[in-house]
C-alpha cells in the first residue's frame, strides 16, 4: 500500500502523473493490457491494408472489365475482415479479467486503510464520501482499464498511422484532412482543463449525495418523528438538482467537443472530395487511388471520433484516482511501535501519567479536553469516573485504547506506554463498552465474541465463554429470541431495544476477557432492577479484572472501590464515594446533578 504522503496535484495538471499513480496495483495485470493493446493495433493495421487491396482491384480488374481477377481480391477483403475480427475478439479476451482484479484490489486496500486510519479521521470524513469513492470511483478506474486507456492508445495510433497511409495516397488530400483536424487537437487541450474541474465537483457531488442519503436512511426515526421527512427530502432534492447541474455542465463540454469531433471529419470530407475529383479529373491521381484514400479516411473516422470520449473517461478517471488517493494518502498517526514491547501476564495497572488531550483538525483550533490526567488504577480496581456532561469523560476513556493518542504525557499499563505495544495485542489488553452500543450484521454468538477470534469457529470453549458473558450482562433475553444465539441481529437481522443492545455490546466487552474494562456508561438504558442484576454480576467480573467505569448514577458509582472526579481537564479528588461526599463541593454539586437525573428518570418509570 502506498503511504507517501505526497500532495494531491491540483485539479488541472499532472494527468499522466496521477494516472501512474494507480501503477503498483496495475502491475500484475499489465502484461494482459500490454497484450490486448497489440491485438487492437494489429487489428488497425489490418484494416488499413484493406483499401490497398480495394485500390488494386479498381485501378486492376475492375478499370479493365477484367471479371476473373475480382475473386481473388474480394477473398482477400475477406480474409483480412476476419482476421480484424479474431484480433478484436482477442483484444476483448485480454482485457476482460485484469480490470476486475485491479478492481478487488484497490477496494481491498481503500477497505483496508479505512480500518487502520484512527478515529480521528472518520470524525472528519463523511461516509458517503467514502462508499463513493469505494464503490463508484473504483469501477471507473475498472472500466478505464478494460478499455479506456487501451482503445486511447491504440487508437490515437491508429490515427497517426493513418495520417501516413493517407500521405502515401496523396499528399495534397491528406495535408487538407490533417489541418482540418488541428483545430481539433487545440480544442481537446481546452476541454482538459474545463472538464477536470467539472468532473471532480460531480464526483464529490455524488460522495455528498450518497452521505444524505445514509444519514436519512440510519436517522429515519428521528426524522418520522419529528415530522422532519418533507425538509430532507427538499434537501436531498436540493442536492439532487446541484448534482444535475454539474451533469448537464459536464456534458455541454462534452457536447462541445463531439460538435467538433463529428464537424471536423465531415468538413474534411467535403473537401477532400473536391480536391480528389478535380486531382483525378486531371490525372494527378488514379480513380482507385481516390477510392483507397476515402476508405483509409473512413476508417479513421471512428478513432478519431471516439478519442473524444476516451479523453474525458480518462479525466474522469484521473479524478477518481486522485479522490482514491486522498484517502489512501492519509497519515495515520496511531501505528505500531518498531520494536513493540510485550506485557505476557498484565495484571491490569492503569496509569494517566500527566496525559493531555485536543481533539485535532487542520481548519478548527480546539481547546485541550484533558489538561495533564493524574490517576492510577491499581490491579483489580473498580474505579468510577464522574464529571459533569461534556467534561471529558468519553475522551477520557477512548484514549486507553488509542482511540486516539495523548496530545501530550502518557497513559502505561502495567508500567508500559500503550503507544509501546501493537495495537493488537493493547486492544487484547483493555476491552471497552460504549454508551451507544453499535451491533453488526451477524448473529448475537458473533456479536457477543467479536474480541475472540481465536473462538469463531465455535466448540465448547466457545460456549462457555459465549454463555458466562451473556450471564454477566443479564442478557438472557437472548435465549428467547427465534433463533437464541444464532439469530441475526444489527441492521439486517433483527432490531434490538437500546437496553438490550447495551446489554450485548457489555457481554461483548466482558467476554474479551482483558485485564482492564473500560465502561463509558454501559447501563444508562436499562431499567433500575436490571441495572441493579448486572452490577451484582459485574462486580464478579470486576474483582479479578481492572475497571474504569464511566458513571452517571449514583448506583453506578457505588459500584466502584473509589470515584475518580473529572474537573476543567484535571483528576481534582479521588477517593471513596462517602469520602467525597463529606469532603468535595463539586462533587457533591455532580451527585446531585446525576440524582435529579434519576428521580425524573424514576419517576418516568413509574408514571
Ligand atoms: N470528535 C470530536 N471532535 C471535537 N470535539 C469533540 C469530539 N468529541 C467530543 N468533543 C468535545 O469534547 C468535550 C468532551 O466530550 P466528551 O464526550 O468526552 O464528554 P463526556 O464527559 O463524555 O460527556 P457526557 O457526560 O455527556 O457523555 C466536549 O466539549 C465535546 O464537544
Ligand atoms: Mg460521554
Amino acid at each position: 500500500m502506498s503511504e507517501t504522503p505526497e500532495s494531491i496535484a491540483p485539479p488541472v495538471r499532472g494527468t499522466i502523473r496521477t494516472i501512474m499513480r494507480i501503477l503498483p496495483f496495475v502491475r500484475p495485470a499489465l502484461p494482459r493490457i500490454v497484450l490486448g493493446m497489440v491485438a487492437a493495433m494489429l487489428a488497425a493495421l489490418v484494416s488499413l491494408v484493406i483499401p490497398i487491396v480495394l485500390q488494386s482491384l479498381v485501378d486492376g480488374p475492375l478499370s479493365q472489365r477484367d471479371g476473373t481477377q475480382i475473386w481473388p481480391a474480394a477473398l482477400a477483403v475477406l480474409v483480412l475482415g476476419v482476421f480484424e475480427a479474431a484480433l478484436i475478439y482477442a483484444r476483448r479476451q485480454f482485457v476482460l479479467t485484469p480490470g476486475t482484479h485491479v478492481e478487488a484490489a484497490l477496494r481491498n486496500t481503500l477497505y483496508k486503510k479505512l480500518q487502520d486510519l484512527p478515529v480521528a479521521f472518520h470524525d472528519r470524513w463523511q461516509s458517503g464520501q467514502l462508499l463513493s469513492r469505494s464503490m463508484s470511483d473504483v469501477g471507473l478506474i475498472r472500466r478505464w482499464l478494460a478499455f479506456g486507456i487501451v482503445l486511447l492508445v491504440v487508437n490515437i495510433a491508429t490515427v497517426l498511422v493513418g495520417f501516413v497511409v493517407l500521405f502515401f495516397w496523396s499528399w495534397m488530400l491528406a495535408l487538407v484532412f490533417v489541418a482540418c483536424s488541428v483545430p481539433l487537437w487545440i480544442y481537446g487541450f481546452v476541454f482538459e482543463n474545463k472538464y477536470s474541474v467539472v468532473a471532480r465537483r460531480s464526483q464529490d457531488q455524488q460522495g455528498d449525495l450518497a452521505t444524505a442519503v445514509e444519514e436519512s436512511v440510519h436517522g429515519i426515526r428521528v426524522l418520522k418523528a419529528f415530522g422532519r421527512g418533507r425538509h430532507s427530502l427538499e434537501k436531498f432534492a436540493r442536492q439532487a438538482e446541484e448534482l444535475r447541474g454539474t451533469e448537464i455542465e459536464k456534458a455541454r463540454a462534452i457536447a462541445g467537443i463531439w460538435l467538433w469531433l463529428l464537424l471536423v471529419p465531415d468538413v474534411a470530407f467535403a473537401l477532400c472530395l473536391l480536391g480528389g475529383v478535380w486531382l483525378a479529373s486531371t490525372d494527378q491521381m488514379t480513380v482507385g487511388q481516390l477510392f483507397a484514400f476515402f476508405a483509409t479516411a473512413t476508417i479513421l473516422r471512428w478513432p478519431i471520433e471516439s478519442i473524444g470520449f476516451l479523453l474525458s473517461m480518462t479525466f474522469d478517471t484521473r479524478t477518481a484516482i486522485d479522490r482514491l488517493f486522498e484517502v489512501l494518502d492519509e497519515d495515520n498517526p496511531i501505528i505500531d511501535p518498531e520494536h513493540p514491547k510485550h506485557i505476557d501476564h498484565p495484571v491490569g495497572r492503569l496509569t494517566f501519567d500527566d496525559a493531555h488531550f485536543r481533539y485535532q483538525d487542520s481548519s478548527v483550533q480546539f481547546p485541550d479536553i484533558l489538561d495533564g490526567i493524574r490517576l492510577e488504577l491499581e490491579p483489580g480496581e473498580t474505579m468510577a469516573l464522574v464529571g459533569l456532561t461534556g467534561s471529558g469523560k468519553t475522551t477520557m476513556t477512548a484514549l486507553a485504547t488509542r482511540l486516539y493518542d495523548v496530545t501530550g504525557g502518557a497513559i502505561r499499563l502495567d508500567g508500559v506506554d500503550i503507544r509501546d505495544l501493537t495495537r493488537e495485542e493493547l486492544r487484547r489488553h483493555i476491552a471497552m463498552a460504549f454508551e451507544d452500543a453499535t451491533l453488526f450484521s451477524a448473529s448475537v454468538r458473533d456479536n457477543v465474541l467479536l474480541g475472540r477470534p481465536e473462538l469463531a469457529g465455535g466448540g465448547p470453549d466457545a460456549d462457555a465463554v459465549l454463555a458466562e458473558a451473556l450471564d454477566i450482562a443479564q442478557a438472557d433475553f437472548v435465549f428467547e429470541l427465534p433463533e437464541g444465539a444464532e439469530t441475526k441481529v444489527g441492521e439486517e437481522g433483527l432490531s434490538l431495544s437500546g437496553g438490550q443492545r447495551q446489554r450485548l455490546a457489555l457481554a461483548r466487552a466482558v467476554a474479551a476477557k482483558p485485564a482492564v474494562l473500560v465502561l463509558d456508561d454501559p447501563l444508562s438504558a436499562l431499567d433500575v432492577d436490571t441495572e441493579a442484576r448486572v452490577e451484582a454480576a459485574l462486580r464478579r467480573v470486576l474483582a479479578t479484572t481492572t475497571a474504569l467505569v464511566v458513571a452517571h448514577r449514583p448506583s453506578t458509582v457505588q459500584l466502584a472501590d473509589r470515584v475518580a472526579l473529572l474537573e476543567n481537564g484535571r483528576i481534582t479528588a479521588v477517593g471513596t464515594h462517602s469520602e467525597l461526599l463529606a469532603t468535595n463541593d463539586h462533587y457533591r454539586f455532580v451527585i446531585s446533578s446525576l440524582d435529579d437525573d434519576r428521580q425524573t428518570e424514576a419517576e418516568e418509570v413509574n408514571a
